[in-house]
C-alpha cells in the first residue's frame, strides 16, 4: 500500500528538501531539452506531450493539489498499463510559478513553456493578480535558453491585449494567431460546451536575453540573549515587501521554551515559521523550529531578527 502511494507520488519533487536551484538532470537522470507547463490543470496536455516527445523532459507546475492528484492518477493509470518506466519524463512542482521561475530553474536552461488558459482576471481591480506582467515575462526569459519561446492560449480578448501590452523591453517579440480547439483540456472542453470555437495562440519568442538573478536560499542564523521574559515579550507586526505576522506564542515553564508562530509573507510566498527561544546553560537561544518544510528566505531572517530584538527588549523592560 505504502508502496503503491510512493509510487503515485514519485512524480512530485519535493523543492524545499532538495538544493535549489534543481538540478534537472540529476531529477530526471538524463540530459535533454526541458519543457515546462504553468498551471497544467488536470495535466491532459502535459501528460500526452510527455508520451508523445519521449525524448524531451517536462516540469508541470501547477498550485492546486486537487487538480495535481488528479494528473498524479493519471499518470498512474498509463504506468499500470504501459509500466511503471512509461512518463518517467513527468515531474511536478507544487508551487507558484514565480517563484518555481525565481529560484528553482537556472537561467537559460528551459526551451519552451506553456500556459494554457492561464486565469485572465476579467475584474479591473483584480488585473494586478495576473501572471505573464512585464517583469513575469522578463523572469521566463532569463530562464529560457536562446530562441526559447512560452506559448498562452487564452479564450479571452481583453487578456490578450494586455499581454501585448506588456512584451516592450522583455527581450521577446510576440505572433498573434487564431486557432481552433486543439489541446483538449479541461478549459478548452469548458469554453467548447459554452459555444467558444476559436482561441487566441500567442507565440512569444525569445529575441534578446532578460538578465534576472536566481534567488537564493538566506542562510537562518541562530541568535543568543542573556534573558527571556515571556510576560514581556512583545513581537510588533511589520508590513511592507516582507510582512511579518505575530499570531501566537505557547510557553512551556517547566521546559523554559517557548514556541512563537509567524506568518511572513513576501512578494511571491507565505509561509508559516514556528521560532523556537529555548534556555541553554547560558542564556537562551533563537532559532527556527526543527521540522518544517520552508524555504529560507529574506522574510525568515527578517523575522528572526525582530524575535531577537522584541527578547532583548524583554529583558530591558525589566
Ligand atoms: C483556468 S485553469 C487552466 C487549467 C488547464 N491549463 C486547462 O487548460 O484546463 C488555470 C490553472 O492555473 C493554475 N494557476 C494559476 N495561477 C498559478 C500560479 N501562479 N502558479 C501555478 N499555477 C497557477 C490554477 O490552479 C489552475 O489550475
Amino acid at each position: 500500500m505504502i508502496r503503491a502511494l510512493a509510487l503515485v507520488l514519485e512524480p512530485i519533487i519535493p523543492c524545499h528538501q532538495i538544493q535549489r536551484p534543481i538540478s534537472w538532470q540529476e531529477q530526471f537522470g538524463r540530459q535533454a531539452p526541458l519543457d515546462v507547463e504553468v498551471g497544467f490543470g488536470l495535466g491532459e496536455f502535459l501528460i500526452r506531450s510527455a508520451r508523445e516527445n519521449p525524448q524531451r523532459d517536462y516540469v508541470g507546475i501547477e498550485q492546486n493539489w486537487e487538480r495535481i492528484c488528479k494528473a498524479l492518477e493519471s499518470i498512474a493509470k498509463i504506468k499500470g498499463t504501459a509500466g511503471p518506466r512509461a512518463l518517467s519524463n513527468i515531474r511536478i512542482l507544487k508551487v507558484d510559478a514565480r517563484l518555481a521561475f525565481e529560484r528553482l530553474f537556472h537561467p537559460e536552461s528551459i526551451e519552451k513553456v506553456y500556459c494554457l488558459f492561464p486565469c485572465p482576471w476579467p475584474k479591473k481591480a483584480h488585473v494586478r493578480h495576473r501572471l505573464f506582467s512585464a517583469d513575469f515575462l522578463r523572469l521566463l526569459n532569463s530562464r529560457l535558453k536562446p530562441r526559447g519561446e512560452v506559448k498562452i492560449l487564452t479564450d479571452f480578448l481583453a487578456f490578450v491585449q494586455w499581454i501585448e501590452g506588456q512584451i516592450p523591453d522583455t527581450g521577446f517579440q510576440i505572433r498573434r494567431e487564431t486557432v481552433k480547439p486543439r489541446y483538449d483540456t479541461k478549459f478548452e472542453r469548458k469554453w467548447r460546451r459554452e459555444g467558444q470555437e476559436e482561441f487566441s495562440e500567442l507565440t512569444l519568442m525569445k529575441e534578446r536575453h532578460s538578465a534576472v538573478p536566481l534567488k537564493e536560499d538566506v542562510p537562518l542564523k541562530a541568535y543568543e540573549v542573556k534573558d527571556f521574559h515571556p510576560s514581556r515579550f512583545r513581537l510588533k507586526n511589520q508590513t511592507g515587501d516582507i510582512s511579518v505576522i505575530f499570531k501566537d506564542m505557547i510557553f512551556d515553564s517547566a521546559q523554559k521554551r517557548a514556541m512563537i508562530h509567524v506568518v511572513v509573507a513576501e512578494q511571491t510566498l507565505t509561509q508559516h515559521f514556528w521560532i523556537v527561544v529555548f534556555e541553554k546553560e547560558r542564556g537562551w537561544r533563537i532559532c527556527g523550529a526543527d521540522g518544517q518544510n520552508l524555504l529560507p528566505t529574506e522574510g525568515l531572517a527578517r523575522a528572526l531578527e525582530l524575535v531577537y530584538e522584541a527578547a532583548v527588549n524583554s529583558m530591558v523592560n525589566s
